[in-house]
């Protein structure tokens, strides 16, 4: 289905993007721009911009872009043409009538959603009936309470091969609508048709916004499958979706961090020992698709697959899934479980607070992929150690992110280093390395650990450009587009430019004051630690407190020439290129709003000017 260009053009015209997302989330106004917490990762900062004159939204913090369409599709999940159908009526605008065959397909995916919502009311009364005492006293004798089994809506297929046909039909359910859900089977060369979950206690798998798309049937007591999932169908792509992901979504808090565990009686188990956010892919390895999703959830979601060799391995290829598609502040963490126990065991041995323990004690993602490799082999040879660190430095070249990338080389070539150094010192073999214990990183955001990076790394004029921002705030109105875009090498002074952006975006019209105030809180010192020293100013006059805003303009300009221009214009190029592979709205969004950044850096030179 393809709409005119011009009524998206007016759709976006009439409805300024503020109206929309404003429905979902409280806004601020600040100038030109609107602000708010991020829906789409949890944050308790307000990261999220919009900018109505532009007609987009744009997340400083996860990268969410877009423009209204993009918003209700995702926030609403509804399909594009549904999305704009949604706002046309909105703009109380006429959308052409869609063809006949596109609106039977709609009319019939909505009624496949209601075939598989009167399935799982059917299942879940039979559980609860004479028919389903054999699976009720199942679940309760696995521990599950009964307000637990409500909650996620269990159910029971009788052993009757057509117990579900026949409740269907008495409703006005088609056998077609049946088979195409998945919910009947025809065997081969028959005529007939019989229910595809029989004796089994039965898990609704919903989508995001909770529609019962799928189903897993466990088996009472030992056979096999252990599982029966329904097949893949119009609504159910087993790849794409995480269970329990509904009522984690529901069920969290901002700052809770999402957990991924295996199977669904570790996601009920979890839930109902207190961690209601947890979710499971269903038996298969975790899927890019499923880490974005999980990203959406929270930005370092914890891995938590059983300990034994097959959960570890399932891991190990969530690593190599996500590699490749780290960004800036999105990873995974892993925990190690007992050997042999899944999550569910482990509730029941020691306890939620053991559980929490263990989930404080999630490593990270490159400390997981280092030790998962380091265990994977032996190196009690040159040849193997040097086959070892070849591979590493290979395999962090799959990180498409160049900021992520240059993170992961540092540390691995750091860890590479501590293993040579701790092979020499004892005596030149190499052999031992496996029980090498490294150093712990430096605690996250202390002031002593930033103040070191900075002296190490500190950059005189990224200092620079940082401390007149500061200084002079106001500036952040003509350049906070740009600032948004550039990236700093050195972290301290990448972790303040964000922070000065949210600071500013939160509050409107901000003053020096209130910034320095505003960044104390966020545990910088008087002077950020040492930004606004007497000492760092000294080199550049132009970033003083006394400095007028004319002079600090000037020097931001000239720095941004030097430095940032490069940058935009490499991003530019970026967007220039998705826009040419694929046109689209979002890709277009940010296409114009790199241009408007780097129209601001190229404003300060004379050349444009007289154009
Ligand atoms: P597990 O066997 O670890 O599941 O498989 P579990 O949840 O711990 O099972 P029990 O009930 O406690 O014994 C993990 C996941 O893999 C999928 C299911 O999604 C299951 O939850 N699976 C497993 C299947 O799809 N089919 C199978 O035969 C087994
Ligand atoms: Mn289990």
């Amino acid at each position: 289905m393809s709409f005119p260009a011009e009524l998206l053009e007016e759709i976006r015209a009439r409805i300024p993007v503020s109206e929309v997302v404003g429905k979902r989330l409280k806004l601020v106004r600040r100038g030109r721009e609107f602000l708010g917490l991020c829906p789409f990762h949890s944050d308790t900062r307000p990261s999220f911009s919009v900018v109505d004159e532009k007609n987009f939204y744009h997340c400083f913090a996860c990268g969410a872009h877009g423009d209204i369409i993009t918003f209700t599709m995702e926030i609403e999940g509804l399909s594009f043409p549904e999305s704009v159908e949604k706002l046309a009526s909105m703009a109380g605008l006429e959308v052409p009538r869609q063809s006949p065959e596109a609106r039977e397909r709609e009319v019939a995916r909505k009624t496949l959603y209601d075939v598989m919502e009167a399935a799982s009311v059917f299942y879940e009364k039979t559980l609860w009936g004479v028919e389903g005492k054999a699976g009720l006293e199942y679940l309760l004798g696995r521990g599950l309470s009964e307000r637990t089994i409500r909650r996620f809506r269990l159910g029971f297929a009788p052993e009757n091969r057509i117990a579900l046909r026949q409740a269907m039909t008495i409703k006005g359910v088609a056998p077609e609508m049946l088979l195409e859900t998945g919910l009947l089977r025809k065997p081969e060369g028959r005529d007939e048709t019989f229910d595809y979950f029989r004796s089994r206690v039965l898990f609704p798998i919903t989508d995001r916004r909770g529609r019962v798309i799928a189903f897993g049937g466990r088996i009472m007591g030992d056979g096999q499958p252990k599982y029966l999932n329904s097949p893949d169908t119009a609504l159910f792509h087993k790849g794409r979706v995480l269970y329990g992901l509904a009522h984690a979504r529901e069920a969290m808090s901002k700052g809770d961090d999402v957990i991924v565990a295996e199977g669904y009686m570790d996601v009920i188990a979890l839930a109902q020992a207190g961690f209601p956010n947890a979710v499971a892919p269903l038996g298969t390895a975790l899927s890019e698709v499923q880490i974005a999703e999980l990203w959406r959830l929270s930005p370092e979601p914890i891995v938590c697959f059983d300990g034994d060799a097959a959960g570890q391995r399932a891991a190990a290829r969530a690593v190599s899934r996500a590699l490749p598609i780290l960004k800036p502040g999105n990873s995974l963490r892993f925990v190690y479980l007992p050997p042999g126990e899944d999550p569910e065991d482990l509730l029941k041995r020691s306890g939620s607070n053991a559980m929490r323990d263990i989930l404080a004690s999630a490593v990270g993602l490159a400390d997981f992929f280092w030790e998962t490799e380091l265990r994977a082999q032996q190196l009690d040879t040159p040849e193997r150690v040097a086959d070892f660190v070849h591979r590493m430095r290979v395999r962090v070249r799959e990180i498409a992110d160049k900021t992520v990338q240059e993170a992961y080389n540092d540390v691995i070539e750091r860890r590479i280093r501590l293993m040579r150094d701790a092979g020499r010192s004892r005596g030149g073999r190499s052999g031992k390395s496996r029980g090498l214990t490294l150093e712990r990183p430096a605690p996250r955001g202390s002031a002593t650990a930033r103040a070191r990076v900075m002296s190490v790394l500190g950059n005189r004029q990224q200092q620079s450009l940082m401390a007149a921002f500061i200084t002079h705030p106001a500036l952040l109105e003509e350049f906070g587009e740009a600032l948004g875009y550039l990236r700093l090498d050195d972290p301290f002074l990448d972790n303040l430019r964000q922070h000065i952006l949210e600071s500013t975006l939160s509050e409107p019209g901000l003053g020096p004051v209130g910034l320095r105030h505003h960044l104390k809180g966020l545990g910088y010192s008087d002077d950020c630690d040492g930004l606004l020293s007497s000492a760092t100013l000294g080199h550049a006059a132009f970033a003083r407190p006394q400095a007028s805003v004319e002079e600090a303009r000037e020097g931001i300009l000239e720095l941004l020439a030097r430095m940032g221009k490069h940058q935009l214009e490499e991003q530019l190029a970026e967007a220039q290129q998705a826009v040419e592979e694929e046109f689209n709205e979002t890709n277009w969004n940010r296409l114009e709003s790199l241009r408007a950044a780097l129209a601001a850096v190229n404003s300060g030179s004379p050349l444009e000017e007289a154009l």
